[in-house]
């Protein structure tokens, strides 16, 4: 699975984001260690809070299928949106190094380190000493 046939992914499953409120489809597809990939689009709801981001999307169904090492995700959206705070947080405890791809609906983005997303990320180091 190379990066172009992984962002062709995000931008597959970025068809089915439902998106009335905000009108900003997202697509993401996460690429696993055992080579597994995992799409997820956003899902809004009239109670916005609710709303669920493409990236957490794909996180969760990579975790409920046993997977826990992340080593890449694209995310397409119109302008090549970096994933939200939230997400890297939670992409950052399965996949601290891994790599994001971001791009726009024509295919052209730009390569992060999560690393470099969220520096100094909180992380279960921090807890192992708790009981
Ligand atoms: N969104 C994502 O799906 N991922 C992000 O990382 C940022 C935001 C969604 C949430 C909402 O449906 C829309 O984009 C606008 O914020």
């Amino acid at each position: 699975m190379n990066d172009k046939e992984l962002i062709a992914l995000a931008a597959e499953v970025r068809t089915k984001a439902y998106v009335p409120y905000s009108h900003y489809a997202v697509g993401a597809a996460l690429l696993t260690a055992s080579g597994k990939v995992y799409t997820g689009c956003n899902v809004e709801n009239a109670s916005y809070g609710l709303t669920l981001c493409a990236e957490r999307t794909a996180a969760v169904k990579a975790v409920c299928d046993g997977e826990r090492e992340f080593v890449a995700i694209a995310v397409v959206t119109e302008n090549s949106g970096t994933p939200c705070g939230a997400c890297r947080q939670v992409l950052a405890e399965f996949g601290p190094r891994m790599r994001v791809l971001v791009a726009d609906a024509a295919g052209n983005g730009q390569a992060y380190l999560l690393s470099d997303l969220l520096p100094a990320a909180f992380d279960q180091s921090r807890l192992f000493h708790c009981k």
